[in-house]
């Protein structure tokens, strides 16, 4: 199906606008840019709403005019728009402004599921489209979510496992503050791992061998702030103790994500996997999940998400909309509404 999708995305701290060129034997990125808030919220530790907010209703109008989308002749003819999971007064802000886009153009709108959004990052690599086959299983791994998804089809997706407390993402970034790190901490973590020993602290592994494919990392924030609170401040500053600490924690959550995926892919014998969401970035847990699966089902083969399409972006966003459109769905500009707590 031929079509070509303007996408928005402003669920959390990334504003991002994307064109999609779509047909049935090529698709082709025509115009894509992301503004990021990091910047900003780092002065905050972390994501401030209001703020994110604001900031998005004064980058998503520029994005949208330098992708052409005020033009006398759009050059789009479908507009995908993030309606959840997010921030409930971030979120608004994108979808206000595709309903505008909608309203004033007459082209059909999509709302679009964020999470298979990071599903969809995996398919806009061209060398994984031409693979592609159901079922697939993948690691959603991203600072609000930790899920298992077995895909079964464009749009039919089963969660056989989620994080019962903090997703893996949020784990990175509170133990990177707790540590003076700064925000986000998954990228400075991973920074930090290379000169450090894994095996230096022993932190918990939660729920490793209960038998289910859920996650909990909340016990992993509390050992790592009681074992930095024992130190004595000069070792605080030691960069080797920092190095070993950061390698430590990422093998712990390295250690989980493995071990479920691996019971995950036992129990629904996918014919591939893949991994999405900002922490899939960690070249550590690719590492370790790609030699893992390579060992225990090597006829499964592993997907990774283009360079760059790891965190948010619009891209994912007008690729998971053109799996919509395909399949008939569309929304109605008059009625489309947030829904921060929407689920897979
Ligand atoms: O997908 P994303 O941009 O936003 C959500 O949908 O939540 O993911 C952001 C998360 C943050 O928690 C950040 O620390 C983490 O992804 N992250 C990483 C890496 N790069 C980003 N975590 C571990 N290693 C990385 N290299
Ligand atoms: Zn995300």
């Amino acid at each position: 199906m031929k079509a070509r999708i303007l996408s928005i995305e402003t669920s959390c701290d990334e504003t991002s606008v994307a064109i999609l060129a779509a047909s049935k034997t090529a698709i082709r990125l025509a115009h894509h840019e992301t503004a990021t808030q990091i910047p900003i919220h780092q002065r905050y530790g972390g994501v401030v709403p209001e703020v994110a907010a604001r900031t998005h209703v004064a980058e998503v109008v520029s994005l949208l005019e330098r992708a052409g989308a005020f033009a006398k002749r759009p050059p789009f003819d479908a507009i995908a728009v993030t309606r959840g999971p997010g921030l409930a007064t971030a979120l608004r802000v994108g979808i206000d402004a595709a309903r505008t886009i909608a309203a004033v153009t007459d082209v059909p709108i999509i709302g679009v599921n964020h999470l298979e959004g990071h599903l969809a990052s995996v398919w806009l690599v061209p060398e994984n489209r031409k693979n592609w086959k159901f079922p697939l299983l993948t690691l959603l791994v991203s600072g609000g979510h930790t899920e298992i998804v077995l895909m079964k089809d464009f749009g039919k997706y089963q969660v056989l496992g989620r994080t019962r407390d903090d997703a893996a993402g949020e784990a990175f970034d509170k133990t990177a503050k707790l540590m003076g790190l700064g925000y986000p901490g998954g990228p400075m973590i991973a920074q930090l791992a290379v000169d450090g020993d894994p095996n230096a602290i022993s932190f918990p592994r939660p729920m490793l061998n209960d038998g289910s494919f859920d996650f909990s990392f909340s016990g992993l924030k509390s050992a790592v702030r009681r074992e930095w609170e024992l130190l004595p401040d000069a070792k605080k500053k030691d960069s080797q103790v920092i190095a070993d600490f950061c390698a430590s924690i990422q093998q712990a959550i390295t250690d989980v994500l493995v071990a479920k995926m691996l019971a995950a892919a036992k129990k629904s014998k996918p014919v591939m996997v893949s991994i999405a969401g900002g922490v899939s970035a960690n070249v550590h847990l690719q590492q370790r999940l790609a030699q893992a699966f390579a060992e225990k089902f090597p006829s499964v083969r592993m997907l990774l998400p283009a360079k760059g399409l790891h965190t948010d972006n619009a891209a994912m966003i007008a690729a998971a909309g053109y799996w919509q459109l395909r399949n008939g769905k569309k929304s109605n500009w008059k009625t489309l509404d947030s829904q921060p707590e929407l689920d897979l």
